[in-house]
């Protein structure tokens, strides 16, 4: 998290600045009052916004202008640059407008502007044949995007949520990071406040698991009986950790961490915990080693793999993670797996024993699929669904972790776990469950962070056959490019957020 303080700010717009200082396409941060502004231009046009994102703070001057939008540096949320409006996740708060004013060659910034009413892009299309009844099953990133989303364009149907999680939809991605530190306050995690959801007329029901799909009836079925009748239907279950099967994964203090619930048991044994062992070296487990690793707890991590990541990032970008989180005293145990737990002791193949105080799994997710599969949905290693989110039976859709979708810049049907793709899906959802024909077409993107340093990524790469690094990963300045017969599938980068915006946009421009 970050915000831009006062004395970072540029000039004082509000006692206004030259129009020869702003040429086409510029952006420039300054101020008004202390508070940040970001003043940009397009042709004739200057557009005056608050200058950080309305999701971490991060600082918009430095993200990419693209027609009348900028796009964040820090995880690549777009707003409008006309109205404010969060056009794309990981935001979902609107950033304020400042009136602007010209005089000769001057440009003066005044004051903050009221937010404007909002308005659905839908217009027409959702009035014939709109369904009344929306139900969403999933409280996560996808489905929470997706009722916003239809409020958001004012439709006025029922909407009704089932989520078997106990809490109300939370900012999954900071389990591993700030929260499990200790460094977020508790009001970080909510997505929205409690009462958001009746304030919207969305009926939100926690602890509320879903058995059943009646597609004939359109009808679904909860554990406690209820059957709950819908027009269209939402499938947003996401993904659960693989459960590990060796002997003492069932003692208490071994955890997987997918819900506020994992996190805080996490929490709770962490305060008194002295050593962890970590099984998996993958993002979530990667990131908890080093939310330990912050609790001043010592962590063991355990991988059969060689280096850390290197699947997905590469042998190179697998070294400087591993270096990395050693230089933070993590102690790794590669090409090794853990065998059996016990009390206070984790045994590995190689027949080494480690003491734990905790243990978390962190050895990959599975999708969610069993309530597809029981309605007759087709399947493929995930919810298989068309370019507009529908699956083969009518009125029904996915998103998020359990959609896999044709990708149309690499051409091949993926899935994909990011925060971001999911929160973007539940919204392109919601579009064409009101009638829209809004096909998914964004470049994935997710971030992944290890102490200070964050790690972006865009686009998708299964495998490539070359990958170039320009700039130098140990210095944390650098962008890696995975490509597959000479074209870019997808970048790494560290250090160099404008490059990873640019190759976001050239991706999308490239569509097959
Ligand atoms: C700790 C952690 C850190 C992460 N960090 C990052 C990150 O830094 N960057 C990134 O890009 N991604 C990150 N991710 C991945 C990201 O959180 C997921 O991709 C995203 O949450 C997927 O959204 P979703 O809506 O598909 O699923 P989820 O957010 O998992 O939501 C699924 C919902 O469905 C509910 N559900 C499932 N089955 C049923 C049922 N039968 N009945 C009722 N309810 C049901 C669940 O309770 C849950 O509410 C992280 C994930 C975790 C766990
Ligand atoms: S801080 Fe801007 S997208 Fe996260």
């Amino acid at each position: 998290m970050g915000s831009t303080q006062s004395d970072d700010l540029g000039p004082d717009l509000a006692k206004g600045i030259s129009i020869k200082n702003m040429p086409d396409g510029h952006m420039l941060l300054g101020q008004v009052d202390k508070d940040g502004v970001l003043l940009a231009r397009r042709g004739d046009e200057i557009f005056a916004i608050d200058a950080t994102c309305s999701h971490y703070g991060g600082p918009l001057a430095q993200g990419l202008m693209v027609e009348d939008t900028v796009r964040c540096p820090w995880h690549h949320a777009c707003f409008s640059l006309r109205t404010g409006e969060a056009l794309r996740a990981p935001a979902l708060n609107p950033v304020a407008c400042w009136s602007v004013e010209r005089r000769d060659d001057m440009v003066f910034v005044r004051q903050r502007k009221k937010p404007p009413e909002p308005k659905s892009d839908l217009g027409a299309a959702t009035a014939a044949g709109s369904p009344k009844k929306i139900v969403i099953v999933g409280g996560g990133a996808a489905g929470f995007a997706a009722a916003e989303k239809l409020r958001r364009e004012q439709w006025q149907g029922s909407i009704v949520m089932l989520s078997d999680d106990d809490a109300a939809p939370v900012d999954r991605p900071n389990l591993s990071k700030d929260y499990l530190a200790g460094s977020a306050p508790e009001d970080w995690i909510p997505l929205r406040p409690d009462s958001y959801y009746a304030e919207n007329a969305i009926e939100l029901r926690l602890a509320a698991n879903v058995t059943d799909i009646d597609a004939r009836a359109q009808q679904i079925a909860l554990a406690n009986g209820d059957r709950i009748p819908y027009d269209r239907l939402l499938l947003a279950t996401g993904a659960e950790p693989v459960r590990l099967a060796i002997p003492g994964a069932e003692l208490s203090h071994v955890r997987v961490l997918r819900s506020l619930a994992d996190c805080r048991a996490i929490i709770k044994i962490a305060t008194t915990a002295r050593q962890a062992v970590v099984l998996g070296a993958s993002f979530i487990g990667l990131e908890v080693a080093a939310a330990l690793r912050a609790r001043k707890i010592e962590v063991h991590v355990v991988a059969p793999e060689k280096r850390p990541m290197e699947r997905i990032l590469g042998p190179q970008m697998g070294d400087f993670v591993r270096a990395l989180h050693e230089e933070h005293g993590v102690v790794f145990h590669l090409e090794d797996t853990a065998t059996a737990i016990e009390e206070n002791q984790v045994r590995l193949k190689s027949g080494k024993t480690l003491t734990a105080d905790v243990v978390v799994a962190g050895i990959g997710v599975r999708p969610r699929t069993q309530l597809a599969e029981k309605a007759g949905i087709v399947l493929d290693r995930g919810v298989l669904v068309d370019r507009y989110l529908k699956t083969n039976v009518p009125g029904i859709f996915a998103a998020g972790d359990i959609a896999r979708w044709p990708d149309p810049h690499g051409g091949d049907n993926i899935r994909v776990e990011h925060w971001v793709v999911a929160e973007r899906q539940g919204k392109t959802a919601a579009i064409n469950m009101l009638g829209g024909r809004e096909p998914f077409a964004a470049v994935p993107f997710f971030w992944s962070q290890h102490y200070d340093v964050p790690i972006n990524y865009v686009g998708h790469a299964e495998r490539w056959d070359d990958l170039t690094i320009e700039g130098d990963i140990a210095a944390k300045d650098c962008l890696l490019s995975y490509k597959r017969e000479g074209r870019v599938l997808a970048v790494a980068s560290i250090g160099r957020d404008l490059d990873s915006l640019k190759a976001e946009l050239a991706m999308e421009e490239k569509v097959i």
